[in-house]
Order: structure tokens, then sequence, then C-alpha cells
């Protein structure tokens, strides 16, 4: 049997364990089994992953003597949607489901999220187990029960928060992610070092460059590092009434940004966040609560591995010669955060002292962004 990393996620009756380690696809039967109720799953993912690592779930699943089937989806964040919903929810009543069938979401963070909704809202409520393929999936959206689609007015806009009941994060399923996808990935990583641990933001520009490589190890401890992290920031406010914000570091310039490219192939969610905690960086030492050298080592962290730090690191938009920063802020003014102008930002008083900074003037904001351009 594969070594793995236990990281337990306390939430009193839906507390679950994160398992990260090598192999453990193979041995996915075995970790589900005693969270059975029938001895039967039903698994969701999509084309991509369905090709490429399904039948080693299929295989570890059969050894088990448990009964499967999967859905196949399309790929694509266009799938977290209500189509697809109705569709996947009609499939699984059609499949006879019941309250005590499991769900598998085998996939990254579109699959996690749309299966994940299907199972908090079916029969009101079945459990379901999260098999995360992405890096942006196995170090976020797998663990601490997020689960939503998109609507036309946004991202995220219908969901629910239902914890799954175990997480296989497998770090040999990586091997088979592109580069870009694996790097988009890693910015969640390093928001972990950012927001309150200086000590791995330091490993991590020590080992950044062999996480990006594929290095098994090195993947290893950085997965389990960000799942122990998110794991301690969600078991103390599950419904981010408080500091489960600070995990937004970076995400009100992101999102402004992802609006901005309209949630397009030119810019992926990671490389948005990369730029967006350089940006929030810069907004700290504007407002003098960080000195200028932190933030110059996390651009230059996030460059090294291959990430976006500043806007002149991300193609504009098409048809747009540079990026038009009053659009940027007439995003973030429209963000559910703001009042009277002024926004909420998660700020840092250097690497690895992130806090919630509600009251941010949006001209400071502007200023940042226009010296972001030239940097
Ligand atoms: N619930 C949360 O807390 C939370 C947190 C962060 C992000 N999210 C959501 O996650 C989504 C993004 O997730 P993502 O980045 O994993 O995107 P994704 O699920 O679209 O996966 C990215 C691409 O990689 C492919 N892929 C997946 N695993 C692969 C593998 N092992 N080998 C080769 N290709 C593989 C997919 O088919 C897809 O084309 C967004 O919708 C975002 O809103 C949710
Ligand atoms: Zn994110």
């Amino acid at each position: 049997m594969s070594s793995s990393t236990d990281i337990a996620v306390s939430l009193g009756e839906r507390s679950y364990t994160v398992k990260v380690g090598s192999g453990l696809l193979d041995e996915a039967g075995q970790h589900m089994a005693p969270l059975l109720r029938q001895k039967r799953v039903i698994v969701v993912t999509d084309a991509n992953v369905a090709g490429l690592h399904l039948a080693r779930l299929d295989a570890a699943l059969d050894r088990a003597g448990i009964t499967h089937q999967a859905i196949v989806l399309p790929p694509g964040e266009h799938t977290k949607s209500f189509e697809h919903l109705q569709q996947l929810t009609g499939d699984l009543l059609d499949r006879g489901i019941e309250r005590g069938t499991m769900l598998v979401a085998l996939g990254g963070g579109v699959i996690g999220d749309l299966a994940g909704f299907a199972a908090a809202v079916l029969l009101r409520g079945i459990d379901f187990i999260q098999v995360p393929t992405t890096l942006l999936a196995q170090v976020d959206s797998s663990v601490g029960g997020k689960t939503a689609i998109d609507m036309p007015q946004g991202k995220n806009l219908v969901g629910a928060f239902h914890q799954p009941r175990l997480v296989l994060a497998d770090v040999d399923v990586l091997q088979t992610l592109p580069r870009r996808e694996v790097l988009a990935g890693y910015a969640e990583v390093a928001k972990y070092g950012l927001i309150n641990d200086p000590a791995f933001f330091q490993w991590l520009e020590a080992n950044g460059e062999a996480i990006a490589n594929g290095d098994s190890a090195a993947r290893r401890h950085a997965v389990a590092t960000s799942c122990r992290a998110k794991a301690a920031i969600v078991a103390a406010d599950e419904k981010e009434q408080g500091d489960r914000a600070l995990l937004n570091l970076g995400h009100t310039f992101a999102h402004a940004l992802e609006t901005e490219t309209g949630y397009g192939p030119d810019l992926l969610h990671g490389e948005a966040v990369a730029a967006g905690m350089a940006l929030a960086f810069d907004l700290s030492v504007r407002l003098d609560l960080c000195p200028a050298a932190d933030a110059a080592r996390v651009r230059r962290h996030l460059r090294a591995v291959g990430l976006p730090a500043g806007l002149g690191d991300i193609k504009a938009p098409r048809g747009q010669h540079g990026w038009n920063t009053r659009g940027l802020l007439a995003h973030m003014s429209k963000d559910k955060k703001v009042r009277d102008g002024k926004v909420t930002f998660i700020l840092a008083r250097g690497i690895g002292k992130a806090f919630i900074a509600p009251g941010i003037d949006l001209a400071l904001v502007e200023a940042v962004l226009q010296d972001a351009a030239v940097a």
C-alpha cells in the first residue's frame, strides 16, 4: 500500500479526511468502501479526465467489489451551468440513485463544483467523494465544501455548502496535466504561504521549479501543506463569516481581470490570482503597510515559476491595446463587498501576514493598477 498523508478537516459530524499521496487512485476502492452505505458509486467526470484516468479508478472499484457507473460530461467551465445540472441530476435519477448512493467527482474544480452541488440538492442531499485531478482542485476547490454553478449574471452564484465525505488527492494524476494548468494551480499554493506561512513561501522559492516540473515528492509536500492550511481556515470558519475570507487574497483583482477578459481561455483563474496577489502586495505597500522588498519578492517568485505578476505580463483583452484600468475599477466597484466606494481587500503586512482590510478607497487601487500596467 502506498504511503499517504492524512489531513483532518474538523467540522463536527461533517468531518472528513483529505488523503494526499501517490498511487491513491489505484487504492480508491479500499478507501471509499468504509464510507459506502450501498456497495455502489456513480462517478461524474469530464471527457479529458475519463480518457486519461477513469479506467484506473474503475479497476480499483472492481477490486474492492464496488459496483460503479460513470457519467462523462464535456470539459470546460461551461459545464458548470444550470443546463448541465439539470441534465446530470436527471441522469442520476434515471439511474435510480437513492439516499445511500455515493457520488464520486473525478476531475478538476468544474466537475467537483457541479457534482458537489448535484449531491447537495439531490434527494435533499446525498454523500459525495472528491477525487481532484488538477493541482487547483487538489489544493483548493476539493476541500472546504463550497459547491456551485455559474449563472449568466456571474460565476458561482447558485450553490451550497456541502462537505465531501473524503478527498483523495493523488499527485500522480497531475503528470498528465498541461503545464499551464499546473502553474495556475501553483498560484493558489503560493497563496497559502503569502497568507500566513512565510516558511512555506520560502520553501516554495527553493522548490517551485521542481513542483512545476513534476517532482512527485515536492508536489506531495506542496499539496499536503496547502490542504492543511485550507483545512485549518475552513474548520475555524466554515461559512465565511470571518477569516475564511483570507483565502480571497488576490481574488478581488483577479475577478476584475477575469471579468474584463470574459472568463476566456486567454487568462486562467490561477493566472489572474497570481497577478492579483502581486497587486494586493503593491496596494499594501502603497498604504505603507508592507515593506516594498516583500512585494518585490512576491513578484520575483511568481515570475520565476512562469506566472504573471503584473498587468504587463498578461495579454490585454482582444481588441484592446492595453488594460483599461477604469474598466477594471468598475468591475471591482460592482463587487458585493463594496460600500460607499470603499472595498474590502485582503492586504498584507508582509509575506505570511495577510489580513482583512475593509474600507479601501478605490482611488488608491486605481493608482496601483496604473503603476502595474508598466511594472
Ligand atoms: N469550490 C471551491 O472552493 C473552488 C475554489 C477554487 C476554484 N473553484 C472552481 O474550480 C473551477 C476551476 O477548476 P480547475 O482549474 O480544476 O478547472 P477544470 O476542472 O476546468 O480543469 C482544467 C482542465 O484540465 C483538464 N484536466 C483535469 N484533470 C486533468 C488531468 N489530470 N490531466 C489532464 N487534464 C486534466 C480538464 O478537463 C480541464 O480541461 C472554476 O469553476 C472555479 O470556480 C472552486
Ligand atoms: Zn482561486
